[in-house]
């Protein structure tokens, strides 16, 4: 898991394979603006971003907000977390910390509790999110569907990445959820990645990305062959790429 952490440590490739995921998106609507559109933005004042990267979910927030914090445990996102949070917020902090651990702040003090394709990595902060999160706040999960794994299943095994994904997942999140929180709503997200023969060299990077999930079940040059070979005998390839998004009260 400690590798798999790590490769979210360089924020500019983090950024660029986003933006790549984008451009081979099926689902040409961003992920954020569907989030956004369910939220009540003039009830937020106070947010916190649980395993934020470079700030990710606030690149696409507009307004002015009270106190946006940041938790990561790569210090290397903090600059561009900062960067992008300072003019959103009269007051914006990151904090490197590894997850689940307290959050120094008083009970009941977020508006929102955000978590982006992070909440698999340590579901064990689930009680504490209750703790920091106002009654008539909302804890936002964004995450990954267990069917992503499918495509590739046919070639390897990704046991042990399944494993981190059923830690919190599109399947299981309403279960998991339902122990602290109430009122939870679901949102699905469809969408495939789709590499076209041309567009060989961006699945490479897309798999280089993957490197450290896949480490722990398959050696990621392996799955780069295989997959290249597949795409030149197909002609296209299309990934699962469904997400889910929670919002839930406590
Ligand atoms: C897939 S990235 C998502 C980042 C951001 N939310 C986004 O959507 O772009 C997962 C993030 O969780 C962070 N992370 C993973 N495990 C963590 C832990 N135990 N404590 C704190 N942060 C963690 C990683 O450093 C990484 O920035």
């Amino acid at each position: 898991m400690k590798n798999i952490i790590k490769s979210y440590a360089d924020f500019d490739i983090h950024r660029k394979i986003g933006a790549l995921i984008k451009k081979h998106s099926e689902n040409s609507q961003d992920i954020r603006d569907v989030v956004n559109s369910a939220i009540n933005w003039p009830h937020i004042h106070t947010i916190l971003d649980l395993g934020c990267g470079y700030g990710w979910f606030e690149e696409r927030l507009e307004g002015k907000f009270d106190y946006i914090m940041g938790i990561d445990c790569h210090p290397s996102n903090e600059q561009a977390f900062l960067s992008i949070t300072m003019p959103l917020a009269r007051t914006s902090v990151f904090v490197t910390r590894y997850l689940p651990s307290p959050i120094d702040v008083p009970a009941d003090f977020f508006d929102l509790v955000a978590s982006a394709y992070s909440l698999y990595f340590f579901p064990e902060v689930l009680p504490v999110v209750k703790r920091v999160l106002k009654p008539e706040g909302i804890f936002l999960v964004i995450t990954h569907s267990e069917a992503m794994l499918e495509e590739g299943e046919m070639f390897f095994q990704f046991d042990n990445l399944r494993k981190v994904i059923q830690n919190f997942s599109a399947e299981n999140g309403v279960e998991i959820l339902s122990t602290y929180f109430t009122d939870i709503t679901i949102i699905d997200y469809y969408n495939n990645i789709i590499f076209n023969k041309e567009e060989k060299e961006d699945l490479e990077q897309y798999i280089d990305f993957k490197k450290e999930f896949i480490a722990k079940d398959v050696d990621h040059e392996v799955v780069k062959t295989t997959m290249l070979c597949e795409l030149d005998r197909r002609g296209i390839l299309r990934f699962n790429k469904n997400d889910r998004i929670f919002l839930a009260s406590k």
